[in-house]
């Protein structure tokens, strides 16, 4: 299954790019940037991953995206990741990446976009692989801001394939970024949104009544709702599902928890993710095998999840073909 599950084709739309960062890249950034780290070691820093929900990853994650400051550092950050995916049968990646948490540290967005532009166009041409990217708004954040970084991107917002929702959820519906997300609807821009992570099945119906969303950011929290759940298969709504993610965060307390299987019985369109590879436990096909494990399924459901992710991707229809 192993070896199956690698070649099959596999593409990752959700991955926050600054959640890939491992704990040797975050010390060599540490080191070349004079960065210092509450850390003594990788081990130390593996060790600090257990985490008790959301906030306390959110935590660490924004403290240890602290070594990033340089175009040179983002596009080896992405570099990085993509060499990994890459060795793991991934074909396609999308990324979050959060401009906001990045300002707030005086790192300015056209440095961000620099390294992350460069490190796409090396991925395509060394690694042949696909990228999209999702400039996400930190929830957690006022909105006034959020429309400010939308504003300030203009020279960037042919390169953005959608904008998204992420970071503290609970408290933070989307009806707080509606003006938001219409202004980007009115430029164009594709918008997506995490909702029903931890924060309850409203939060994604507001995300599709409000936000005008294509695809549902884990969603997993939709299963409460039967009336919701009709309405996202109906619908043809695609969640992005992170298996590891949601047991390190304790959204479930162990995979064979995780309502994966009744999202499927219920004729959902769900794809699989890795979310933070760095803070989870692994890349995407860590998650396929952790799920072949828990669930035992079978090639053919696997080559339906993949092929959910290819058929929702934000890539040219000339890309898809080569995709599959
Ligand atoms: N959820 C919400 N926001 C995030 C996450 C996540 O898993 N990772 C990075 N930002
Ligand atoms: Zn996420």
């Amino acid at each position: 299954m192993r070896d199956f599950l690698k070649r099959l084709p596999k593409a990752e739309l959700h991955l926050h790019i600054e959640g890939s960062l491992e704990p040797e890249l975050m010390f060599a950034l540490a080191e070349r940037n004079g960065v210092a780290l509450p850390y003594a070691s990788v081990e130390e820093v593996r060790a600090a991953y257990d985490f008790q929900d959301l906030q306390s990853f959110l935590n660490l994650y924004y403290q240890g995206m602290g070594v990033l400051r340089t175009a040179e550092d983002f596009h080896d950050l992405a570099m990085d990741y993509f060499r990994r995916a890459h060795a793991e049968g991934v074909v396609h990646v999308e990324m979050h990446f959060d401009p906001q948490a990045h300002l707030v540290r005086g790192i300015e967005l056209p440095v961000v976009m620099e390294g992350l532009s460069l490190a796409r166009r090396h991925a395509e041409r060394e690694l042949g692989l696909s990228t999209a990217l999702i400039m996400a708004f930190l929830r957690d954040r006022n909105a006034a801001e959020a429309m400010a970084v939308l504003e300030q991107a203009a020279p960037y917002w042919e390169m953005l394939d959608a904008v998204g929702l992420d970071s503290a959820e609970r408290g933070n519906p989307p009806a707080k970024f509606v003006e938001v997300f219409e202004r980007a609807a009115r430029l164009g821009i594709p918008r997506v949104a995490h909702a029903g992570e931890e924060g309850p099945p409203e939060y994604i119906r507001e995300a599709l009544d409000l936000l005008d969303v294509c695809r549902i950011d884990h969603g997993v929290r939709c299963l409460e709702d039967p009336e919701l759940v009709t309405r996202l298969r109906d619908e043809g709504m695609v969640l992005t599902v992170c298996p590891l993610s949601n047991v390190r965060l304790r959204v479930v307390e162990r995979l064979a928890d995780h309502p994966l299987p009744q999202l499927l019985e219920a004729g959902l369109r769900v794809t699989l993710n890795s979310d933070d590879p760095a803070y989870f436990g692994g890349g995407l096909l860590t998650n396929y095998l952790a799920c072949h494990e828990a669930f035992g399924w079978s090639e053919e459901i696997f080559i339906q999840l993949a092929g959910t992710a290819i058929e929702s991707a934000f890539v040219s229809d000339r890309r898809r073909l080569a995709l599959r």
